[in-house]
């Protein structure tokens, strides 16, 4: 259900991935927002470039479609280095990562996609390898058995995840660098969408890209993906020209409010005010009452709600806040075309 959502900060089954990767920045200076992670990379890239060393382990963590795939293919590439994806998942046995791990060149990027979901004896194999460089094998079985240590080439993980909480500390603390990629601000998201624009050749006011800003999550991966549909209304109802009048008239089409919120947000916010008091409400109840996954909710859709200031997770269970009464009141009251169950 997540994916089929327009303002899913997920990639959904539509998704075109030449979409994105055409607009991908390709480097530091061409990476809009998350200033500080910028500044504090930049320095390191270039003391190791000059040290000629690996670049200390990354671990990038923080909500979907923020850029923390983007930030590691950048990262290889200022690095001048090999990267090769794989991601927590699909790493089903040590042997599996030992393969990978043996075929990495000299200061080549490992990128972890989805670490926090790396089973407990691939995540083993990780740590010699992390912090000495090394690979121990198992060879023979029962008494027989002795442990074989094979070295290998420096190289950097970046590990990306939704969630840090659910990393193993002794993973956890072998990375040098670890930064929380955090929701863009509205002028951020301006800039992605006419950067966004420009390569995409479609013409778009300032006071439209505005409106887009507003409704992407804070996202970039939301923002390409409304200025997408938003395009597409231009061009057979306004003249091809993203204006802010066709951009609203968009997101109306698309039951989407100003702050990008749909149908779904509004049903779970009156959900707990109506059947649950405003709250607390368990996560699972929550999500059930959406027919969502539990971690969906809470990786995917709880972070920019709890960022608008509308929900708040206590020792208890959730609860909306004062604001969101207010919020779905002036919401119905400004867009009364946008039906609530
Ligand atoms: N700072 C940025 N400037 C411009 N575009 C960006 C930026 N960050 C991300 N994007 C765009 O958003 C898309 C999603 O970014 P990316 O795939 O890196 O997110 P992610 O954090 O890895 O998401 P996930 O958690 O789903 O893997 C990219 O294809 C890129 O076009
Ligand atoms: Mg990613």
């Amino acid at each position: 259900m997540a994916e089929e959502r327009i303002v899913s900060a997920k990639r959904r089954r539509d998704d075109d991935p030449q979409f994105e990767l055409g607009l991908r920045p390709r480097s530091l200076k061409e990476f809009i927002g998350q200033g500080k992670i910028k500044e504090k990379l930049s320095i390191y890239i270039t003391a190791a470039l000059e040290r000629q060393e690996a670049l200390d382990h990354v671990l990038l963590y923080g909500p979907p479609g923020l850029g923390k795939t983007t930030l590691a293919h950048i990262i290889a590439g200022e690095m001048g280095v090999n990267i090769r994806i794989t991601a927590g998942p699909a790493i089903e046995r040590p042997g599996d990562l030992a393969a990978i791990l043996t075929n990495l060149g000299r200061g080549d990027v490992l990128f972890i996609d989805e670490i926090h979901r790396l089973s407990r004896t691939v995540e083993e194999i990780l740590y010699p390898a992390m912090e000495d460089f090394a690979l121990d094998i198992i060879i023979g079985k029962g008494p027989g058995a002795r442990s074989l240590r094979l070295e290998l080439p420096p190289f950097t993980l970046i590990g990306a995840t939704v969630r840090a909480g659910a990393l193993t500390s002794p993973l956890r603390d072998r990375f040098g660098i670890v930064d929380r990629l955090d929701f863009y601000t509205p002028e951020e998201l301006i800039e992605i969408i006419t950067r966004s624009a420009r390569i995409l050749d479609v013409a778009v006011d300032p006071e439209g890209a505005r409106v887009i800003a507003g409704a992407s999550r804070g996202t970039p991966r939301v923002a390409n993906r409304l200025l997408k549909r938003v395009r597409d209304y231009a061009q057979v109802k306004a003249g091809n020209v993203v204006t802010e009048a066709a951009a609203r008239e968009a997101l109306q089409m698309l039951q989407l409010d100003e702050a990008g919120l749909d149908e779904i947000d509004r049903r779970l916010l009156l959900a707990m005010i109506e059947k649950y008091e405003g709250g607390p409400v368990g996560l699972d109840t929550l999500a059930a009452s959406i027919s969502e996954e539990p971690e969906t909710l809470e990786d995917v859709y709880e972070p920019y709600l709890m960022k608008l200031g509308l929900l708040k997770r206590t020792p208890r269970g959730r609860v909306v806040t004062s604001e969101a009464y207010r919020y779905l009141k002036l919401s119905t009251k400004k867009n009364p075309q946008l039906h609530l169950w």
